[in-house]
């Protein structure tokens, strides 16, 4: 092998490409196929009625239940759209607030804004998810939830924010589009908080290349969010998931339905989730912790509450600095490794809309003259802990088509880079920097 790194002029370690970027989208095949055949043969696209017997959007639900271990489910059209279904399920509206993170999805600020409601804008932890100190700090008498985003298969430090949630009496949402099928402690994410959300979009662990769902144990959230994704009614299939019965009255709503189609790939999907997905990519990412943990004294990964609970979509090596980080990602990405996340995120609050409060009508609550929110005020400097501890970070791309061979030029490749800079952790190498 040749110990000069690619970026000083080196062979590769790696030339061939690797294989699938994408998770539920690698290993889409005969399963679904079947599932949407059936669909199509039985001309019933529409989850409510048809001349047959609609059920892809049912079997979906109720398996769901069971997987993620909560009492409701529903499928809906989007990530996006199950935030904003997790915002009228919580009557949440102006003059609420909710803690989001300065590392998400534009969705997690969106939805808020949409509800009428102020987000607040939370710092990250070295977990890549909210910093629980700083959501102490930030709750107010007017919070009204925290919204914890999976940060790319990550649990954080979910506890103790459920922590806080309750002695303060807020509720969380959980945003489980990134980490579906991660775990907290034995128990699936999205069972833990209030309401979870999912996303079923492309890139993400399980998908129907668009789709949804919202989760929860508690019926009067379920309903809310139930009858907003459906102009505010609630149709059979929905009603008996509710033991009690419907409680609450019709109100306006959007239209966010989940199709037949949509239905079938995701049930598809989600009945091979476990085997097909977060076990392969669970085992290379303990495999790789556990051989660069040997190989390389001192390296460390991204911190979490349980690691064991990791989706494994993707292996963090924190190196400290972002001087580090920026210089270890760009040399790992030249000896041919997939380096970054492909989930997009970032720090919400360099989004100039965001910085202009920008919403689609400019007297709208929150951020309308005389709303609750007209004096809120985002900037970088609000989460100074968000760009230095992400830019410290380099991610290995983990996906279930991944082979052992594979596994193998990920390990060496990040061990070369290690070893030709680890003069930062004090071992007579010297660290060749930026320029080497
Ligand atoms: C953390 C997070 N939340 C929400 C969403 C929104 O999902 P969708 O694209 O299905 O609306 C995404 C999508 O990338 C996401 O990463």
């Amino acid at each position: 092998m040749d110990k000069t790194l690619a970026i000083n002029g080196g062979t590769p370690l790696r030339r061939a490409p690797f294989p699938a970027r994408y998770w539920g989208a690698s290993v889409v095949g005969d399963e679904e196929l079947a599932l949407v055949t059936e669909v199509v043969r039985s001309r019933c696209l529409f989850r409510a009625y048809g001349d047959g017997t609609p059920h892809m959007v049912d079997d979906l639900e109720r398996e769901a239940r069971a997987f993620f271990g909560v009492k409701h489910a529903l499928g809906v059209t989007s990530g996006s759209a199950a935030l904003f279904c997790a915002m009228a399920g919580l009557g949440i509206g102006p003059g609420d607030e909710v803690i989001v993170p300065s590392l998400m999805w534009l969705s997690d600020f969106n939805a808020p804004v949409l509800a009428g409601a102020t987000p607040v804008v939370a710092d990250i932890d070295r977990t890549l998810c909210l910093d629980p100190a700083d959501v102490a700090r930030k709750i107010t008498p007017r919070t009204k939830a925290i919204l914890f985003v999976y940060f790319m298969g990550g649990v954080g430090h979910i506890d103790r924010i459920l922590g806080i949630a309750q002695d303060r009496g807020v509720a969380v949402i959980e945003d489980c589009a990134q980490s579906c099928g991660a775990s907290f402690r034995g128990r699936r994410i999205g069972s833990l908080g209030t309401v979870g959300c999912f996303s079923f979009q492309h890139n993400k662990i399980m998908t129907s290349g668009e789709g949804g769902m919202v989760v929860s144990n508690d019926a009067l959230v379920f309903e809310r969010a139930a009858r907003f994704h459906d102009l505010g009614g609630l149709r059979p299939a929905l009603a008996a998931q509710l033991d009690g019965g419907p409680q609450v009255e019709s109100f306006v709503g959007s239209q966010f339905r989940m199709s037949e189609l949509t239905g079938a790939v995701a049930l598809a999907q989600l009945r091979k989730l476990d085997r097909a997905v977060v076990e392969p990519c669970r085992r290379h990412f303990g495999r790789l912790r556990r051989e660069l943990s040997e190989a390389c004294p001192g390296m460390r990964f991204r911190d979490s509450g349980d690691p064991e609970g990791d989706a494994g979509i993707g292996l963090y090596l924190d190196l400290g600095t972002p001087e580090r980080g920026i210089w270890f990602g760009k040399a790992l990405a030249k000896e041919g490794i997939p380096v970054g996340a492909t989930t997009h995120a970032c720090n919400l609050l360099r989004s100039e809309y965001v910085q202009a409060r920008r919403q689609p009508h400019a007297a709208m609550p929150p951020f309308g003259p005389g709303c609750p929110g007209h004096a809120a005020h985002y900037a970088p400097e609000l989460s100074p802990g968000t760009d230095p501890i992400l830019n410290s970070m380099v991610a290995v791309m983990i996906t279930p088509c991944l082979t052992d061979a594979d596994v193998d030029d990920i390990r060496d490749a990040v061990v070369k880079v290690w070893q030709a800079g680890n003069g930062w952790e004090g071992t007579g190498v010297a660290a060749p920097g930026p320029r080497g």
